[in-house]
């Protein structure tokens, strides 16, 4: 079930039908595509991750939504511009099934969007527990065992987590006298983990990356994870910035613009959510290049990152990236990037590996933050303390460890065949 019925989700949703009719492959799912090397290297073992642990399958899939405008995943898709007209129509009557319910919706979180589709109560409190209703219905109306919730809507206003974030008491009492530090997109979260619900935030919100929400998480054997789907010029950065460092090359700086014109890049438009996208995306560069370590290297590195709305480029965006590296005797070089990507086609598959990961996380006893899981964020959760991991390379070593050991497999260590004997 996924917040938000927009592009990423829509987009999600028609090409999971499309691979289920044979009409496409899952490109870029690790789930569906990747595989996975076991044991040594002599042994020739490296099945697909889906033949290794038991995911669900891609039939067993049912999907809802909630979103604050009325129109179906058809409409929604037809709107959102991701795919081509053809085919969305090849899925039509699969998309029209799919039909939001009323959002917990406060434009006060989100100022550019303001629909009708919306839940009315007298507290938050309330629509939490109408979202545990909605849930509960979902898996009753379609016959499903386990349900698995994916933020997928817009991003919220800046939030800092205060007070009314630090344990579940005071979340609750917040909740009932409608506390302005609890955004909607709170609300999900906790209503996910008080029904047992797996969930993953694909975007900056705090959402269910606090305290109350992570101990909720522990207490209810929940995995949850967060934030913000890694996708295009973050997605490089952590791609580029790990090769830098490993080179041991220094950064003057690294200015990164973007213009998009969908509504994503509407409301990322007004400050205050455009302020919680940037604090996500400032993040990265540091926890890779370690400055503290490296002084000397990284130690005074300008960071600047911009995103323009310009409608006509819809769900195409482009972005640029100018990187000014530093080399043997302070050598100045610079790489450009120009990344025309497609926002919605990059975040999709990441919607699908988490909701079967979280999925499986679950069956298998996981509960709580799930850091094996940061190969898809831009800003990756971890335990309180801890400096999340954004090198995708540390990352995907991470991912597939942690499928080895659910598996009972050995871990890899990339020991080189001269110490066997
Ligand atoms: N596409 C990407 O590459 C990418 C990458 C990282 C993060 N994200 C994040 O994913 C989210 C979705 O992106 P998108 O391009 O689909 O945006 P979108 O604007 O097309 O869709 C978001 C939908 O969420 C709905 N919504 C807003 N508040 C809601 C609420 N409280 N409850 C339910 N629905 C609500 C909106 O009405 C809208 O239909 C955004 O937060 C975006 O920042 C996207």
């Amino acid at each position: 079930m996924t917040p938000g019925l927009g592009a990423v989700a829509t987009t999600f949703m028609a090409g999971v039908e499309s691979v289920r009719r044979g009409y496409s492959l899952p490109i870029g799912s690790l789930t569906q595509m990747a595989t996975i090397r076991l044991g040594k290297r002599t042994e020739n073992r490296a099945p697909l991750i889906k033949d290794l642990v038991p995911l669900a399958s891609l039939d067993d899939l049912v999907f809802g939504a909630w979103d604050p405008f009325p129109d179906d995943a058809y409409t929604a898709a037809c709107k959102a511009g991701v795919l081509e007209r053809a085919h969305i129509e090849r899925v039509a009557e699969f998309l029209r099934g799919i039909t939001p319910l009323p959002a917990a919706f406060d434009n006060k979180y989100v100022t550019r969007i303001n629909g009708p589709n919306v839940k009315r109560g007298k507290t938050k409190r309330d629509l939490a527990e109408q979202i545990r209703q909605d849930i509960r219905d979902f898996k009753s109306r379609h016959k499903v065992d386990r349900v698995v919730v994916v933020w997928c809507a817009s991003t919220e206003i800046y939030i800092k987590a205060g007070a009314a974030h630090a344990t579940l008491e005071q979340f609750e009492k917040a909740m009932e006298r409608n506390d302005e530090a609890i955004a909607p997109s709170m609300l999900y979260a906790y209503a996910a983990l008080m029904e047992g619900v797996p969930f993953a935030n694909g975007a900056p919100n705090l959402t269910v990356d606090m305290p109350c929400l992570v101990q909720l998480a522990k207490d209810r054997a929940v995995p949850i994870s967060g934030k913000d789907f890694k996708t295009g010029q973050t997605w490089m950065k952590t791609v580029i910035g790990p090769g830098i460092k490993a080179r041991m090359l220094g950064l003057a700086g690294w200015y990164s613009t973007n213009i998009l014109g969908n509504r994503d890049g509407e409301v990322l438009d007004d400050p205050a959510s455009f302020k919680t996208k940037e604090e996500s995306k400032l993040s990265v560069l540091h926890s890779i290049l370690q400055p503290e370590t490296h002084p000397a290297l990284y130690g005074d590195f300008s960071h600047v990152v911009r995103i323009n709305y310009y409608k006509p480029r819809g769900d195409n965006k482009e972005g640029w990236d100018n990187i000014d590296i530093v080399g043997w005797m302070g050598y100045p070089m610079q790489i450009k990037v120009n990344f025309l990507c497609r926002d919605s086609i990059l975040a999709a598959p990441l919607v699908l590996d988490l909701a079967l990961f979280s999925d499986f996380a679950h069956r298998s006893g996981l509960k709580g933050i799930q850091e094996w899981l940061s190969f898809y964020y831009k800003s990756p959760m971890a335990a309180s303390g801890l400096q999340p991991e954004h090198d995708l390379f540390i990352q995907q070593t991470k991912l597939k460890n942690t499928l080895r050991h659910l598996a009972g497999e050995e871990q890899i260590t990339h020991l080189g065949l001269e110490y066997y004997s």
